[in-house]
């Protein structure tokens, strides 16, 4: 088909697409507000796609469609780069702030305070773009800060780097720089889809983003959830830019990029060194990997003026934060039994301090993991803690593997009672097959029974449990209810108060709710959300224990592997009678009208499902989740289209914004005081 044949309501359908897609690209990278869902993004790129297939001489460089990668290249081109790409000088503490700052002063020969930009340090890539007439024709690495490579087909793969600056008022070149990056979701979800597939994982977010830069197939970085926050301007031409820094980073913002929402113009260093000290603060919480703060002096003439020392400006230092990632050494292997028999082995290291805390225990997950860090005993590893998240070992430093580091043998015995380790097929994880003759499995069931989301037992601490079972006070969790307080009060740091306590909490435990019972009993796969299903489901233990696997998966969110788990716990005669034991010492709980027997649910909110999010002042989240679910609705913990209402406190974030997105009604604290009112619960 000729150009002219081309439908005109073709021609401008795509047209319109492309302008519709690019300004969402552009309210979701660079603005952060996006205005409609991902499902609806995708159904536009969609029928672009749709109509470029039926119109291929339509498609341009620059279309949407064309993030998709291209044909591999067989190396990367060298670029040298107009202006050299710097580097920083680092900053280790407050004093090497002050004492940055006074050298400007001195070379400056002024007494007031200096303004700086503050940004967080990205840690990631470095990249130049260029642009030419608003179109992006280059993308290189910083290399040696001289030469880099071109990596041009690779970066147009990045939904947030603009193919084509927007508005008509920008420089006809414009060098953009900024930082390539992995936001730590996106990372996660990477590594998980590596190891399921059995492939590499990367270490961290900088490693996966420049693993995936240095695709040779752009296509396969198109597949990797990158994103650019643009930090700099280098080579312009044709056009004035602002004074100050900040200023030209926001008209890069107007020209379609990302810039960092949590850089602010510092108007003194003493206001520096605060925000260092806060960005510390918020560091965990931010979506992405930063190693520090980078402060450069706002007003461009000025950094004219100071110019730059060999490899970086002197108006520019970046101060860092400590190290998320440190060596040290793996002592020795232990290996941990939990409630449902699982073996983890544990490394115990050389305390290490690393993300601000001093590490000297890591989880090695399972024999796999150690398989593919080939760990040994007296190596040295990298020890990551990026955020609360419990460290990781993330790999280790092969040259430094000592002669007689020892291999690690996983027990083929349980290491607490002797009864046979086994692989469970399908499963990575070693089982002891001891179940409750296993003390460690019966600690961790009973420490499972009594707590807070379950039996609620108040007092009943990990340490309590432990000396209980060593003691052989009790077996299972039905002897907790037969202690008596002279029991209780022999033990290590009880006393007859205490001891009364206890007694008294585990007295008030018996009377339970029937979804808390059943989460309690430690039924592998049944968390909170499935016990309450199985509980709205059935109504009555009676009913739960009799049904069979075809039955079990009628209820919400079970399949034949939760199902199958349900069905062995009921079968196994020891565990009725431990029901039945608890039953006849009292523990109760008010029966239900089965859903299901019951299809014509009358509850006020049946059918409904809310979302809560923020803080509530009057409740906890919890609590407010139970009286709604009292009420027949269903609690979830994202919101959609179907959502009938979200509950926003304040620091809603995310889901407050979606619903907003979505139209879906939001009420505050005091709308759902009045909604629960209205049905009679306060
Ligand atoms: S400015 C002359 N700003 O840090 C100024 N750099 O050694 C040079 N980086 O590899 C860079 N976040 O990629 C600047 N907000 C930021 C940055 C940043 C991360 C990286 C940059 C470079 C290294 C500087």
């Amino acid at each position: 088909m000729s150009q002219d044949s081309v439908s005109p309501n073709a021609r401008s359908r795509i047209s319109e697409l492309r302008q519709q897609i690019d300004d969402h690209n552009y309210r979701y990278y660079a603005l952060d507000e996006p205005s409609i869902p991902d499902a609806e993004y995708d159904r536009l790129l969609n029928e672009l796609r749709t109509l470029e297939q039926q119109h291929p001489e339509l498609i341009t460089a620059d279309s949407p469609t064309q993030r998709v990668g291209t044909a591999p290249l067989d190396s990367f081109v060298s670029v040298r780069h107009e202006m050299p790409m710097l580097s920083l000088d680092n900053a280790f503490s407050d004093e090497d702030l002050t004492a940055f700052d006074q050298r400007l002063k001195d070379r400056l020969k002024i007494t007031g305070d200096i303004e700086y930009a503050c940004e967080p340090k990205l840690d990631g890539i470095a990249i130049s773009i260029l642009y030419e007439q608003g179109k992006l024709v280059r993308a290189a690495t910083r290399g040696d800060g001289t030469n880099g490579e071109d990596i041009t087909d690779n970066v147009r793969t990045i939904r947030s780097v603009p193919l084509q600056l927007r508005g008509s008022d920008y420089p006809e070149r414009l060098e953009v720089r900024g930082e390539i990056y992995m936001p730590s979701e996106g990372f996660a979800a990477l590594n998980k889809r590596a190891a399921e597939a059995g492939d590499k994982v990367f270490v961290n977010p900088r490693n996966a983003a420049a693993g995936s830069l240095r695709q040779l197939d752009s296509r396969i970085t198109a597949t990797r959830p990158l994103e650019l926050c643009a930090y700099s301007v280098g080579v312009h031409q044709g056009m004035a830019l602002p004074a100050r820094h900040t200023d030209i980073l926001h008209l890069l913002k107007q020209w379609g990029f990302k810039i960092n929402r949590e850089m602010i113009a510092a108007r003194s260093i003493a206001e520096c060194i605060d925000y260092h000290q806060q960005l510390g603060e918020k560091r965990a919480s931010l979506a992405y990997d930063i190693d520090g703060v980078v402060f450069k002096v706002n007003d461009i003439a000025t950094q004219e003026q100071l110019g730059f020392v060999s490899r970086a400006p002197r108006w520019a230092i970046a101060f860092k934060f400590p190290a998320q990632e440190e060596m040290t050494e793996l002592q020795a292997v232990e290996f941990q039994v939990g409630r449902t028999g699982t073996i983890t082995p544990v490394a115990r290291l050389t305390p290490v301090f690393v993300g601000g805390v001093t590490v000297s225990n890591a989880t090695l997950h399972n024999r796999d993991e150690i398989a593919r860090l080939d760990a040994r005993v007296g190596d040295t590893v990298i020890v990551r803690r990026a955020g609360d998240v419990i460290p990781q070992i993330v790999g280790v430093v092969a040259e430094r593997r000592p002669a007689n580091a020892a291999p690690i043998e996983f027990p083929s015995r349980c290491p607490i009672c002797d009864s046979p380790a086994v692989q469970v097929p399908g499963e990575a994880a070693i089982r002891c097959e001891g179940g409750l003759i296993c003390p460690a499995q019966r600690k961790e069931a009973i420490i499972h029974f009594a707590s807070r989301k379950a039996m609620d037992v108040d007092g009943l601490g990990d340490k309590l449990v432990e000396q209980l079972v060593d003691k052989e006070l009790i077996k299972t969790v039905a002897d907790l209810f037969t202690l008596t307080a002279e029991q209780v009060a022999e033990l290590e740091r009880m006393g007859p108060k205490s001891a009364e306590n206890l007694i008294a909490a585990l007295e008030k435990s018996k009377q339970v709710s029937f979804e808390r019972f059943i989460y309690a009993l430690g039924i592998r796969e049944v968390g909170e959300a499935t016990a309450r299903n199985l509980a709205d489901y059935f109504g009555t233990l009676q009913a739960l224990s009799e049904a069979d696997e075809e039955a079990l998966q009628q209820v919400d969110d079970i399949g034949p592997v939760v199902a199958r788990f349900v069905r062995d716990f009921f079968i196994e005669p020891d565990n009725l009678a431990i029901i039945q034991k608890l039953r006849e010492l009292g523990v109760h709980w008010p029966e239900k009208t089965p859903q299901a027997a019951d299809d014509t649910n009358d509850q006020p909110l049946a059918g409904q499902t809310c979302v809560l999010t923020g803080t509530l002042e009057a409740m906890t989240r919890d609590e407010a989740g139970e009286k709604l679910r009292a009420l027949g609705a269903k609690v979830a913990g994202s919101v959609s289209k179907k959502t009938a209402f979200v509950v926003a406190g304040p620091g809603a974030g995310s889901k407050l914004a979606k619903a907003e997105q979505l139209g879906v009604e939001v009420l505050d604290e005091a709308g759902l005081m009045a909604l629960l009112q209205q049905h009679g619960i306060s």
